[in-house]
């Protein structure tokens, strides 16, 4: 529950006798009419200002051999009691599915530098046992390998995209994973993936050249990082007719430096088709149990995260200023404090997700509606059960997660063109909203992360006028809310009264909500 925000210090004895005397009169008067804990604001939609294109790809996920986000998420096996098709959860699944995953990244995160491909093709029982540095000294059995991501992304209807190895690999490890994934046919290579199950080629288009090789991809410096790109990113083949869409280690968060050091190693002639920052918001309270101060603090990474795309966008522009290098974030979401019984019992990096996380997703959403024009993909950390996840996992149970549904709220805004939102000092009120359109149809989305304030919205929509709008909000009045194992309570999207009127749309937006508007316009 939201508490009270304690009063104005700087009040005399008088202002509160005054205050109190008049309360039982002021508590039958609506807030809204009031204007008493609320925050009414003023949005102008520019429809006629375009951004660029919602890509897909910028709903983005990322699942990584860490915790339980693969073994005990998304994979039990194919023996398990748990429901499966083919050893994959039914129920992530038929949830994935619904939602829609234009891109899934795989096998790390930092799991990728210690990862070698080989040992996880072939039949399971001889597949070699290995164990995973990274996450816990636990021993990886290999046996959600390659052809079982492939066989995943196609039951849920995702794009895979693979980070291969730098850290530890070699450039003959990642040039024969491509041709093991994309050669057509009559190769070593490629006749050994039909005797795995897939005659016919994988299409990989998105590979990976490396992961946060500055830090657990292994401590470089980015001129060495660039030295190593380009070997790899020679023997890089285009197979099939299908040429690899490298994706080249980029900064962490807004370093500036690292990004300079690796386009000057880097020769115009070979290029990344992608460079690809990291950014995550910390926050210092354990996931459940946040303030509305932490949550404060944790949500103002997102104006840093806006700042780091627009600043890294335009020193990439700097050097090619015809677009051929895009920018990507390819791991962000919120870091909250660990609490090491969770882990325990959940998995490693599990977090509560929460109200909070969802509006911190719907901050991350609505800033890449905001910079659709300079970003080409970003992948959430992570799927399932790590992190800001959409679903979690208890034995047989799965739950969607209130990140989950705010994915779906903003899935309306996919392949639609951004346009320009103006609204007034959306920092300190803890509005923010982003808008897209095609044809007819104008999707807006808004939230409001204060805990002690409603906010009554006029959106005025220049140069159009709307016909009709119907809206969907997810909200709880406790910012630590999240949906539980074993709960039939679950909180989810519902519908919400919107009104049209004046050439604009009126709605209430309540404290810790997120709304998706979709307007016809006339
Ligand atoms: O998401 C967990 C880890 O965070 C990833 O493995 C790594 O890339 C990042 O630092």
């Amino acid at each position: 529950m939201s508490s009270p925000r304690p009063p104005n210090p700087r009040w005399t004895r008088r202002d509160f006798a005054r205050t109190s005397a008049s309360l039982p009169l002021l508590a039958l008067v609506p807030r809204g009419l009031l204007g008493l804990g609320t925050g009414r604001q003023e949005v102008t939609i520019r429809v006629d200002s375009e951004i660029g294109q919602v890509r897909p790809e910028l709903h983005g996920h990322f699942a990584e051999h860490v915790g339980a986000c693969i073994y005990g998420g998304v994979w039990v096996g194919r023996n398990s009691p748990i429901p499966n098709v083919n050893g994959y959860r039914k129920q992530a699944v038929e949830y994935l599915r619904e939602l829609g995953v234009p891109i899934l990244r795989w096998p790390g995160g930092c799991f990728a530098d210690d990862y070698h491909w080989r040992d996880g093709v072939g039949p399971p029982a001889g597949r070699p046992k290995r164990v995973n540095l990274h996450w816990g000294g636990y021993v990886e059995d290999n046996s959600f390998g390659t052809d079982e991501f492939i066989g995943f992304c196609r039951q849920i209807g995702a794009e895979p995209y693979i980070c291969g190895n730098v850290g530890s690999g070699s450039p003959e490890e990642l040039r024969d994973w491509i041709e093991y994934s994309n050669f057509p046919s009559g190769s070593a290579l490629a006749d050994e993936r039909a005797r795995n199950g897939s005659a016919e080629p994988y299409r990989i288009r998105y590979w990976g050249v490396g992961n946060e090789n500055w830090g657990c991809g292994g401590q470089m410096t980015a001129r060495e990082y660039a030295a190593l790109f380009r070997r790899f990113a020679v023997f890089a083949p285009v197979l099939g007719g299908l040429k690899p869409y490298l994706v080249a280690c980029g900064p962490d968060r807004n370093d500036v430096a690292w990004s300079h050091d690796f386009m000057d190693s880097v020769p115009a002639h070979r290029l990344p088709e992608a460079f690809a920052m990291h950014y995550y918001a910390e926050g210092k309270s354990p996931s459940a149990a946040y303030t509305p101060a932490t949550m404060e603090a944790q949500l103002a990474t997102f104006p840093e995260i806006e700042r780091a795309v627009i600043q890294q966008r335009a020193l990439l522009d700097g050097y090619d200023g015809g677009r051929k290098v895009m920018l990507v974030l390819d791991e962000w979401g919120v870091h909250d404090r660990l609490v090491p019984e969770e882990e325990k019992s959940h998995g490693r990096l599990w977090q509560q997700c929460t109200m909070r996380s969802a509006l911190a997703v719907a901050l991350g959403l609505n800033l890449f509606n905001r910079q659709a024009d300079k970003l080409a993909m970003c992948n959430l950390a992570q799927m399932v059960n790590v992190r800001a996840p959409l679903l979690q996992t208890e034995g047989g149970e799965c739950v969607r997660t209130l990140v989950y549904y705010v994915f779906a709220l903003f899935r309306a805004h996919r392949s639609k063109t951004a346009v320009r939102v103006e609204a007034e000092d959306p920092s300190s009120s803890g509005l923010s909203v982003s808008a897209s359109r095609e044809g007819q149809d104008l999707v807006v989305s808004l939230l409001n992360s204060r805990d002690d304030t409603d906010m009554p919205v006029a959106c005025s929509l220049r140069s159009v006028r709307p016909a009709s709008a119907s809206a969907q909000i997810l909200h709880a009045d406790d910012l630590n809310a999240y949906n539980g194992f074993g709960s039939s309570a679950q909180i989810a999207p519902r519908p919400h009264p919107v009104s049209v009127g004046g050439g604009g749309l009126q709605l209430d937006l309540p404290r810790l909500s997120v709304v998706t508007v979709a307007v016809r316009m006339a």
